[in-house]
């Protein structure tokens, strides 16, 4: 079940809301521009699923959100526990940081956790199957797909060759809650 966190950034014992409801997850979120929908997701994709018969499953909402905020490309990404660099790859997006792109991630499976920081709030949110999530450009956030990640996303981008990390050098994630998985 999808889950939201709300923090003042400077006290991570200060739980300002919780909800496992995906409106009021949605509503929150909306606050801060950041855009979360529910799919319908379909028959279950088996993990070895090929990427064109992922977004196939999807093409509808994928071509809606194409259509509404301009995003020019779409992938697949796909990672499971036995991984070999699966705790280099968990570090890469653990620390603060914006894109000058939207960040989107629809989880056909799985589950990972994305945590953004605006308006002096941390919000936690624990992203699962059917969980459509975007971070807007320059939104400091950070993302934990946990020691032992095992999920398959479908990514949106503007210009994925824009799409790399800038950190902001602050080390408020740490202090946060990290997925254990
Ligand atoms: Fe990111």
């Amino acid at each position: 079940m999808s889950i939201i966190r709300i923090y003042t950034d400077h006290d991570t014992t200060n739980l300002l809301f919780t909800s496992d409801n995906s409106s009021k997850i949605q509503a929150r979120l909306a606050e801060i521009g950041v855009r979360f929908e529910q799919w319908q997701t379909g028959s279950d994709l088996s993990a070895g699923a090929q990427p064109e018969e992922v977004i196939s499953a999807y093409r509808k909402d994928i071509d809606r959100l194409m259509q509404e905020d301009g995003y020019q490309t779409v992938d697949v990404v796909s990672l499971s526990a036995d991984h070999p660099q699966k705790a280099e790859l968990r570090q890469k997006f653990l620390s603060e940081h914006t894109h000058s792109e939207d960040e989107v991630r629809f989880f056909v499976a799985g589950e990972g956790l994305f945590t953004l920081h605006a308006d002096n709030k941390v919000l936690e949110v624990l992203c699962k199957k059917g969980d459509l999530i975007s971070v807007p450009a320059n939104t400091p956030h950070w993302f934990d797909m946990g020691p032992n990640p095992g999920f398959i996303a479908i990514r949106l981008f503007n210009n994925p060759d824009g799409w790399v990390a800038n950190f902001t050098g602050s080390d408020i994630a740490e202090r946060f809650n990290r997925l254990e998985n």
